[in-house]
């Protein structure tokens, strides 16, 4: 009995901070990857990595097991093994991936009923999904029994289980509700949604046209209820030419930590928002570039969200010298993800030269290309583990 699912961290190219109010954003999956493998073990106790399980160390895992795992019904205990070349906790979306992957595995390993046979959510007897609302993902793990959460169609008929049994936008929902808790209740789906689905992943207040639409999501934060539309966006003709070189500083820094401090600003300075909504119309100005293919206008907008994401205090003196130092090979550069240390992000046709000026700089440096794949499920063997009532 062995289920190993695996996804992809991924790369901001413009608008990270003012999505989480709402504003338009771009995020790509990029080559390197989390593979989380899950084993059924005698007894009661978790076993992560060969130790204990701590939830408390581990609430992403601790989370997706009260949605997706509940002993109450007979679920077994699990030995879970993460591997990946994803550097933790430097903006690349380890923590989302390593989500996605692991509620992958877990559906997979578990299975999900059917009313009938069929593979779209109106046949599903459970589960979690945008259109359906009655989801409970965003509650808390003192609530209801949600793993074993009655469905409002009562008849069971089939039992799908391994890769048949997983869904994306399923992943995507459980991990932004771990994202959300982790990050004290401010959290856009963008992580969540680019490990699950790959390739390019376009947020916007509105439905977009020339890109295909996903689904909705909506938070319910502390200041205000977030709606976001989610869509897909594809490689744009040219893309094959133009590289993503990451480099990354070395400096941890939680991003929980560095979006409240967003938060706090905005909240002593109201009129501060008025740079978060300078951001979402540079975020436009990328979008419409990228759609087109304009990659010099696409690195234009990244620098100038640098300039912006700098003001608002989220870069760091590290970061600022590896953008520096990309600058003259590359098209555009900025910080990825929540700042204040981890990764920046090149746009480059010479991946070669960008490297070696961030490395020369003091950074490490991961290549990327565009349109890598979201999550998979590597392996389903001896599914389901247990027969979920
Ligand atoms: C973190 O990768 C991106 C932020 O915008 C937070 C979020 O979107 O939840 C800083």
């Amino acid at each position: 009995m062995k289920v190993e699912a695996s996804a992809p961290g991924k790369c901001i190219l413009f608008g990270e901070h003012a999505v989480v109010f709402g504003q338009p954003a771009v995020a790509v999956a990029i080559e390197q990857r989390i593979q989380v493998s899950i084993e059924a073990i005698e007894g009661e106790d978790w076993k992560l990595e060969g130790m204990r399980f701590d939830p408390k160390k581990h609430p992403h895992i601790d989370t997706l097991r009260h949605r997706l795992w509940p002993s109450e019904a007979g679920a077994p205990a699990l030995s879970i093994q993460v591997n990946g070349d994803i550097p933790r906790a430097s903006g690349l979306g380890s923590s989302a991936a390593l989500s996605v992957a692991a509620s992958a595995a877990l559906r997979a390993a578990r299975g999900r009923w059917l009313t009938e046979q069929g593979s779209g959510t109106e046949m599903w007897a459970e589960g979690y999904a945008s259109t359906i609302n009655d989801t409970d993902a965003y509650g808390s793990n003192e609530g209801p029994k949600v793993g074993l959460r009655p469905s409002k169609v009562q008849h069971k008929s089939i039992l799908c289980s391994g890769v048949e049994a997983v869904n994306e936008d399923e992943c995507a929902l459980l991990s932004h509700a771990v994202e959300a808790s982790a990050q004290g209740g401010r959290a856009s789906p963008m992580d969540a949604s680019t490990c699950a689905h790959g390739g390019i992943l376009l947020l916007s207040d509105v439905i977009e046209e020339d890109a295909n639409h996903l689904y909705q999501r909506q938070l319910e934060m502390s200041d205000a209820t977030r709606t976001w539309q989610l869509h897909e966006l594809t490689v744009p003709k040219g893309g094959d030419e133009v590289y993503l070189v990451i480099g990354n500083t070395g400096v941890h820094a939680p991003t929980s930590a560095q979006v409240a401090k967003v938060a706090r600003a905005i909240e002593r300075n109201p009129e501060r928002m008025k740079e978060i909504e300078t951001i979402g119309v540079i975020s436009r100005r990328g979008i419409l570039a990228l759609k087109q293919g304009d990659f010099e206008a696409v690195g234009r907008a990244m620098t100038e969200n640098q300039v912006m994401l700098q003001g608002l205090g989220v870069s760091c003196p590290e970061l600022d010298a590896l953008v520096r130092a990309a600058a003259p090979s590359a098209l555009g550069a900025k910080l990825t993800g929540a700042g204040g240390g981890g990764c920046m992000v090149a746009l480059t046709r010479d991946p070669k030269a960008t490297s070696e000026a961030i490395e020369l700089a003091g950074g490490r440096t991961l290549i990327s290309t565009f349109g890598n794949d979201g999550l998979r499920v590597e392996m389903a063997q001896g599914v389901p583990f247990w027969s979920p009532a």
